[in-house]
């Protein structure tokens, strides 16, 4: 029997979070019996939709992916030093069997990444990007020459999709909330990039995107993305990925201006993604991504924070959206 660290929801949140919502504590990881392992986390990824209340009860684990090593096994397919990426949330430690449950645990071996942190697969190398790539393709299916806009450009996702997009020979328009995320975005090759807090978002895609908008992959709903709908073309495709700014009101959601209006009269396609619809084409798609790394196609940011301890204060910084790219803890 070994001991994890692992955070739990202290309090639910009712809005915003501060600290006080997460306590640390103790718990015992049995030896593992026969098929199952114990894995110790490296590197874990916070984010806000992963790590809402809404998806563990008071008293219980905050979830979210984590990088780890398996310590200790009783699992030939997975041996002790095995780099694997679940969804174990926020533990020092778990125990892990691959037989029960392993879609809910998302458990994938960490592929090869030439000498690269393995951080990269709770990032670019992993659901992030995989979601950038598969949504974008999937269901914004960008021709050359399209317009395609991006909100929450500067994250995790939204950077890649940006790039993608670029590669794929699209004009790219980026949203930003700072000044330093939009210079970041201008050097990864978006064409035109905003603050969509500071500017009037009507005059900005006017010019912009005087032609329209063909597609648009959204992580963020709410009223930017229906102003952003007025700009769309005929026959426009919108990716619904994410809703950020949503996220953490439960069920006091603030009701918004309806999408259907210009969906119905611009014909628009708007169809929500999930990554995990696409598990048969998951390793495909990083072989890809990565391939584009070398090729310094696909750039990323990764903020890492060390201590486990320092897990709330990462997530109530991703949570402000404070920061450009993928926010990691590495314990
Ligand atoms: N569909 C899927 O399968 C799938 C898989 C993974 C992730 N996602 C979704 O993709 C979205 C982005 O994920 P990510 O990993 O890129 O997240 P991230 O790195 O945390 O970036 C999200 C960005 O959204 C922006 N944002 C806009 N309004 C916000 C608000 N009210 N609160 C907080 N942030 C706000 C922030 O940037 P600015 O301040 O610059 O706007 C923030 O940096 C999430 O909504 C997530 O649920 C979907």
């Amino acid at each position: 029997m070994m001991k994890a660290k692992t955070w739990v929801i202290a309090k639910l949140f009712d809005g915003e979070p501060t600290e006080s919502n997460f306590r640390l504590i103790e718990e015992e990881v049995p030896s593992p019996k026969q098929g199952e392992f114990v894995c110790e986390a490296l590197y874990l990824s916070v984010s806000p939709y992963e790590s809402s209340s809404d998806k563990a009860p008071l008293g219980s684990a905050l979830m979210g992916h984590q990088v780890s090593r398996v310590t200790d096994t009783k699992n030939s397919e997975y041996p002790v030093g095995t780099l694997i990426q679940c969804y174990s949330g926020w533990r020092s430690r778990s125990l892990i069997n691959p037989k029960e449950n392993p879609e809910a645990l998302k458990l994938l071996k960490v592929p090869n990444l030439a000498g690269k942190e393995p951080s990269l697969a709770l990032g670019v190398m992993g659901i992030p990007g995989v979601t950038a790539y598969r949504g974008l393709l999937e269901v914004c299916e960008p021709k050359a020459g399209d317009t395609v806009l991006v909100s929450g450009a500067a994250g995790a996702v939204g950077s890649v999709v940006g790039q993608i997009a670029k590669i794929k020979g699209c004009k790219v328009i980026g949203f930003g909330g700072s000044k330093e995320k939009c210079d970041w975005l201008k050097s990864l090759g978006f064409d035109h990039v905003f603050n969509y807090k500071e500017v009037n978002l009507d005059d900005a895609l006017t010019s912009a995107a005087p032609n329209g908008v063909d597609c648009f992959f959204d992580s963020v709903g709410g009223e930017v993305s229906c102003r952003v709908l007025q700009h769309m073309n005929d026959l426009g495709r919108v990716c619904v990925s994410g809703a950020m700014s949503s996220y953490n009101y439960g069920d006091k959601q603030p009701l918004m201006p309806s999408p259907f209006h210009a969906c119905l009269y611009k014909r628009l396609k708007i169809q929500g993604f999930s990554v995990s619809s696409c598990d048969a084409r998951f390793e495909e798609s990083r072989t890809q991504i990565f391939k584009w790394m070398n090729e310094d196609k696909v750039k990323y940011k990764e903020e890492v924070q060390e201590g486990f301890e320092k897990m709330p204060k990462a997530f109530l910084t991703a949570l402000k959206g404070k920061v450009a790219g993928k926010i990691i803890v590495k314990v």
